[in-house]
């Protein structure tokens, strides 16, 4: 739930993609729970119906966003449906990784489809209705490891690394059309994707959570909030940022001094 009573968002249609689950359902909610409108685009339904509860007029796009002909009609399909787009939030993410030497192919090829062409793709299809409106607000959903490598992050990594650097580049190319991108490096976070990646391994678990400052995995509903100040006017005059979200993670690293000092 929100903190605050604000309907930024009264009257504006924003596109979630990764919408069913995680923190592309935290931001539909949230954006939701603020007055929006929300287009959820994923490729299973999930959870999406908490989202419609909240906001009746709110529909879903059954989509797969690595598949450029899908993704134009069905973005042509959410204009015809509202007639803007205010606000794109591009969640939709897998995570496969991996020493490099051992990553099949096939796996480096999903990941960068979904993640960085998926981005890629769903940015092209809003871009025109945005720059005829001249206004927009996108936020994409990169990561820490977008930023610093992590052991074994390969095509996960690159993939990110991809986002965070297209994404400063889209807000020096249409920043002067009203359009802001700015993007979300969320740490390691409460979700299913997280679950996947290191259900198995506690050890990778508690070491995460020892070199997490407040010393706690995240909540999507934190990521939600600092994604919807970016898609907000309070963000106005942000454009082209990096929004580490992470609990202090890659503030430095902890060496146990804290402890010894009594600071835990
Ligand atoms: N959980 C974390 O710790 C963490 C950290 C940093 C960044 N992220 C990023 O956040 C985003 C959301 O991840 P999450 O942790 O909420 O995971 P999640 O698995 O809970 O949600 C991901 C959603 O994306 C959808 N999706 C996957 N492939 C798709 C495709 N081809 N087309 C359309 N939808 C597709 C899934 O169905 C799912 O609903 C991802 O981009 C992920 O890389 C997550």
């Amino acid at each position: 739930m929100t903190t605050n009573n604000y309907k930024r968002f009264s009257g504006k249609l924003a596109i979630v993609t990764g919408t069913s689950s995680g923190i592309g359902l935290a931001c539909a909610r949230r954006l939701a729970e603020e007055g929006a409108m929300i287009a959820g685009i994923d490729i299973k339904e999930g959870d999406w119906q908490q989202v419609k509860a909240l906001s009746p007029d709110s529909r879903f796009y059954k989509l797969d966003v690595s598949d450029g002909s899908a993704v134009k009609k069905t973005f042509e399909q959410v204009i015809v449906d509202y007639g803007r787009a205010d606000i794109l939030l591009t969640a939709a993410g897998i995570s496969k990784a991996g020493p490099l030497h051992m990553l099949e192919e096939a796996d480096w090829n999903d990941t960068i489809d979904v993640n960085l062409k998926g981005t890629y793709l769903c940015i092209k299809a809003v871009l025109p209705t945005m720059m005829k409106q001249h206004s927009g607000s996108i936020v994409t959903i990169a990561s820490i490891e977008g930023l610093n490598g992590t052991e074994c992050g390969s095509a996960y990594n690159a993939s990110k690394g991809g986002v965070v650097i297209l994404t400063k580049n889209l807000a020096m190319d249409y920043g002067r059309m009203g359009i802001r991108t700015n993007s979300i490096c969320p740490g390691f976070i409460e979700t299913p994707l997280l679950e996947q990646a290191i259900g198995q391994l506690p050890a990778f678990k508690d070491d995460i959570i020892r070199e997490t400052k407040v010393g706690r995995l995240g909540k999507p509903e934190e990521i939600a909030a600092a994604a919807s100040f970016l898609a907000s006017d309070d963000a106005s005059y942000v454009n082209g940022h990096s929004l580490v979200v992470d609990g202090g993670y890659s503030a430095g690293h902890s060496h146990g001094i804290v402890e010894l000092m009594g600071l835990s």
